[in-house]
């Protein structure tokens, strides 16, 4: 789906114009389209057909409580990595049965807390984390269902701060060392072996390091069978794609649903996925105005009101994210320019070397924000964090208003005199 629309001159989400927004909400602001949201879910959803999947959507990509209540009432679980997230879940109304606790470093309090909450499943990390979930379950009187995260050693060809598959990654079993680990698991009071996971890495935009850490983690399932340990599921985590370029050509959801499907063969597996980035990152953008124009003699920039601590992504990965002014400015008026922030960091930039027609106070989106935008901004230079909206048809709602720059400090105390 197309995010932004132009109709009538006007520059839309859905059927509410930017301007608009810019004009009730202010700026920075985050716009998300409630159409793309759930059309990104039905799309996973229809995929697999009858195949027994779940679908968990990847908390971490954008938490907004609007966003998981909406995927919430649309059928998603959830893949959670922190007692924060498991919190924001429930409180979104998730049922429990339907979430599934990954990440390396889970503490004790959280693996308590997901234990009382009685969630799905445990990702298990390494053996220390398996003992412990072992021994807490077992103090509380329950049985954890776990799944070993194998690290499959799959080259998954996308940014290396985003890749998590290869050897050298802190995440998940060595491989070779997973089936001696399923047989400790296999011994242990406190669990009770569910599936396999992995997750190799993000931004990925082919099909082939899914298709071959899949078939890496059938093996295991087989292996696992033969010796009678048999499992229910497999977790292959997140991790699809997006556009972010027009050149960029990663799988569709369709395409990448069915490299997995036509994997199983007679196998009686559910197929557990963990979808971020595909299912939110392009039904939001960073909608921004221009404060100044400032030509040195080196370069033009263009200074706008989102910075760094809204969108990091450029700043932290180099990520590229279209900018398109929302005017009508006459091509002729285009000019090559630096589109920057106000924080003081060379880092700080939004976009390098665009060519755009800009002028003061004109408004900006930057597109295929929706993921790992809002959920990685921070307060860096006392900064307020944006507002976040969501449209629906001809209306727009706040889903989280702009952080006032009293609540910034309001943690914070003097010293004693
Ligand atoms: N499952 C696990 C265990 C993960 O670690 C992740 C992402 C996902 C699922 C969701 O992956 P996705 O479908 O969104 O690719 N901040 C980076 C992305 C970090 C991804 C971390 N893990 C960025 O802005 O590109």
């Amino acid at each position: 789906m197309t995010l932004l629309i132009e109709r009538r001159g006007e520059f839309a989400v859905e059927s509410v114009s930017l301007d608009a927004i810019a004009q009730r909400f202010g700026t920075p602001c985050y716009v998300y389209s409630k159409a793309a949201l759930v059309d990104a879910y039905s799309r996973y959803r229809r995929a697999f057909a009858d195949h027994e999947h779940r679908i968990l959507y990847a908390v971490k990509a954008n938490s907004n409580l609007a966003i998981l209540k909406l995927f919430n009432n649309l059928g998603s679980g959830f893949d959670i990595v922190s007692g924060g997230e498991l919190a924001r879940v429930l409180a979104a109304g998730a049922d429990p049965s339907r979430i599934v606790f990954s990440g390396v470093g889970k503490s004790q309090s959280e693996i308590v807390q997901a234990l009382a909450a009685r969630i799905a499943c445990f990702n298990v990390e390494s053996e220390p984390e398996l003992e412990r979930v072992s021994r807490l379950a077992t103090d509380c009187g329950v049985r954890a269902n776990v799944s070993l995260r194998v690290n499959p050693d799959v080259d998954a060809r996308t940014h290396p701060y985003i890749s998590t598959g290869l050897r050298q990654d802190k995440f998940g079993i060595p491989h070779e060392q997973a089936l001696a680990l399923y047989r400790k698991a296999n011994q242990l009071p406190g669990v009770r072996i569910a599936g396999i996971d992995c997750h190799i890495g993000s931004q990925l935009t082919t099909a082939a390091p899914f298709a071959a850490a899949f078939e890496r983690v059938i093996a295991l399932a087989d292996a696992l069978r033969s010796e009678g340990i048999a499992i229910e599921h497999i977790d292959v985590g997140g991790g699809l794609g997006i556009r972010y370029r027009p050149e960029d050509e990663p799988p569709s959801i369709e395409q990448y649903v069915h490299a997995l499907t036509s994997r199983l063969g007679e196998r009686r597996l559910s197929i557990m996925v963990e979808p971020g980035r595909s299912m939110v990152g392009n039904a939001g953008l960073l909608l921004t105005r221009v404060e100044y124009l400032k030509a040195t003699p080196e370069r033009s920039f263009v200074v706008v009101d989102a910075a760094m601590n809204d969108l990091i992504r450029p700043a932290l990965y180099d990520a590229w994210h279209e900018i398109r002014a929302l005017n009508h400015r006459s091509p002729e008026a285009a000019r090559l320019c630096q589109v920057v922030g106000p924080v003081c960091e060379s880092g700080d930039f939004i976009g390098r070397d665009r060519t755009l027609a800009l002028e003061a106070d004109d408004l900006i989106a930057v597109l295929s924000a929706g993921a790992y935008g809002m959920s990685m901004s921070s307060n860096y230079n006392s900064r307020p964090r944006a507002a976040e909206v969501i449209v629906d048809g001809d209306r727009a709602h706040l889903v989280r208003a702009r952080e006032t720059i009293a609540e910034l400090y309001a943690r914070e105390s003097f010293l004693p005199e």
